[in-house]
């Protein structure tokens, strides 16, 4: 099963609306990343958290898809991702993926849960960081320069076994994504290659980007339609 982060503000993308229901090609992001999970042929149900009174117009966005539920999310993205796992308590396999994340490709998914299909508890998608990343303290002055070639960036969707990621959600400790909790526990999370198309959609660049990217793809013009 798989849970969608939809309940952000979208304040760096600078719309009108919450970041999940800005449309990209004529389709909310929302509905995009949905579709893709459907696409995908591994996941089985699909709780949506978002924004408590979009609640009726998310329902209504998925209305004719089978097996999708809509909860509301919570203050922080950790607070949303609690509410759906309430909401999944059957669950022995829980996919993590961000609306945000509207374009990630099917196969992409489908590579995360053949992964934990071979025993892996979690599972996550990285890329190669191209930029040198450095640790600055307060004053913007430079602390460090990690090797770049021990980084990833870290997509989504993240695959884990259900009751790991109940027991990580228990912790209640900061982190800014789902296996970083994981980690907490001292559990093992895997890195498998990510793709180029799930990145995440933040900035307006991105939406232009997003937008580009979808006018070039048939397939998902036709979602759009
Ligand atoms: O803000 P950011 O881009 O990191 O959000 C990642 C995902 O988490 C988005 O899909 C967003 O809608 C979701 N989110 C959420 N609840 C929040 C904040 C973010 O579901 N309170």
């Amino acid at each position: 099963m798989a849970l969608v982060p939809a309940a952000g503000q979208g304040v760096r993308l600078g719309e009108s609306m919450p970041k999940a229901f800005v449309p990209i090609g004529g389709s909310p992001m929302l509905t995009l990343a949905v579709d893709g999970l459907i696409a995908s042929g591994v996941v089985d149900h699909i709780v949506i958290m978002v924004p408590a009174e979009l609640i009726e117009r998310a329902g209504a966005l998925v209305a004719d898809r089978n097996s999708v539920s809509v909860v509301a999310g919570g203050a922080e993205r950790i607070d949303s991702v609690r509410a759906g796992l309430a909401a999944a308590p059957q669950a022995t396999h829980i996919l993590v993926h961000d609306a945000a994340r509207a374009l990630t490709p099917p196969s992409l998914i489908a590579r995360v849960v053949a992964a934990l299909r071979t025993g892996q508890r979690a599972v996550v998608p990285g890329l190669p960081v191209t930029d040198t990343v450095k640790s600055v303290d307060a004053h913007g002055v430079v602390t460090g320069t990690p090797d770049r070639g021990g980084l990833r960036a870290i997509q989504t969707p993240q695959g884990f076994e259900a009751q790991l990621l109940r027991e990580a959600y228990a912790l209640d400790l900061p982190a800014t994504d789902d296996a970083g909790l994981v980690e907490r526990l001292g559990a093992r999370v895997h890195v498998i290659p990510g793709d180029p198309m799930a990145f995440k959609i933040t900035t307006p660049l991105d939406l232009r980007l997003a937008d580009e990217l979808l006018a070039d793809r048939p397939a998902a013009r036709a979602v759009a339609r």
